[in-house]
């Protein structure tokens, strides 16, 4: 735990979609810099903030009674501003201004692709923390929010499951992941769905109209099915009119669970994922590390280059795959 003099004040931020369990992570932040007797600055909305010049000190008292709370006490944005040099040049004015020497980015692939760009052209050392529903992260096992993600989708499709089951219903549920399954996959499984449609895998339709003709046979009008918003289908609404144009007998409905899969209180796994990246992220900066994202593999931390985090790609399990499969039957 021996400290690197060379950084003396480190601004934090989260950038890009909120996920739950981001306070979480500044508050491991903030206490772990202020442990270190380290100047700890909470820059709000992201990279948008840092070019307002939206900064300001944080003590451990700003951090107290968040760790149970959805969202992120810094808010977020998207900003397009940040993506010009001009708009990253400014960012770093309000950085140098406030004597700023190291910064920590929790966010998910866009927010590492500005932290990488910015983190080169200044030379800033920057670590990120992998926050993001979507777990599309390569370099750790769990982003910072897929767990509640998750949890939440289980919750919707369980209660979908009762009404879809007095009906004798076909329900098709559109989850999160933007161009990753892992959210599907995993919704999937926990809630006992029958077929999972993956943006990874392709989609044949004719498997899914002799599932449903088998069904049929067997009197099982019944079922839901998971879809992930970037499967290449065309999504939960295209899958459920495909099969009300083959079928008179199935009347399928559709919910797109949306948003409500980045709010709410973050599970346990997800504060303690928050805690233990928070932790690290600045003691890694201290120890030297930059310009990469800490992450958990194998439940040992890990720090991967920002480069890699973002570019590499993050393979399925093959095994839950298969299991799945096995289990919808
Ligand atoms: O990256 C998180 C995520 O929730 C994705 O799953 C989804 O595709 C996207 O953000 C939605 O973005 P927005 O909140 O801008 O609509």
């Amino acid at each position: 735990m021996k400290k690197e003099a060379a950084i003396k004040r480190i601004g934090v931020f989260t950038s890009g979609g909120d996920a739950p369990g981001m306070n979480a992570a500044i508050r491991a932040v903030v206490r772990t810099a202020s442990y270190h007797d380290l100047h700890i600055y909470g820059i709000e909305c992201g990279y948008e903030g840092m070019i307002n010049g939206q900064i300001r000190r944080l003590e451990t008292k700003d951090v107290s009674n968040i760790i149970h709370r959805g969202g992120t006490m810094l808010r977020t944005a998207r900003s397009k501003e940040f993506m010009t040099k001009e708009g990253r040049a400014i960012a770093y004015e309000n950085i140098s201004a406030n004597d700023i020497d190291g910064l920590v980015a929790i966010g998910g692939n866009g927010t590492f692709t500005g932290a990488k760009i910015f983190g080169k052209e200044y030379g800033i050392p920057i670590i990120g923390i992998p926050g993001t529903i979507d777990n599309d992260l390569y370099g750790t096992d769990y982003t910072i929010g897929f767990d509640t993600a998750v949890n939440t989708a289980i919750e919707a499709v369980d209660r979908i499951r009762d009404t879809a089951d007095s009906h004798s219903r076909l329900f098709f549920v559109e989850v999160m992941g933007r161009d990753a399954g892992f959210i599907a996959l995993n919704a999937g499984i926990g809630s006992g769905s029958g077929k999972i449609f993956l943006p990874e895998i392709h989609t044949n339709v004719e498997d899914l109209f002799k599932t449903l003709h088998k069904a049929i046979k067997r009197k099982k009008l019944f079922s839901l099915m998971i879809v992930a918003e970037g499967n290449k289908s065309g999504g939960a609404q295209s899958l459920a009119e495909q099969v009300s144009a083959e079928f008179a007998n199935y009347e399928p409905r559709v919910t797109i669970i949306g948003h409500l899969q980045r709010g709410g209180s973050p599970t346990a796994m997800d504060r303690v994922l928050a805690s233990r990246l928070g932790f690290h992220a600045v003691e890694g900066l201290m120890r030297g590390k930059r310009d990469v994202m800490a992450g958990v593999v194998n439940n040992k931390i890990k720090y991967t280059s920002l480069k890699k985090a973002i570019s590499k790609h993050k393979p399925m399990n093959n095994d839950l795959l298969k299991m799945a499969e096995i289990l919808a039957l």
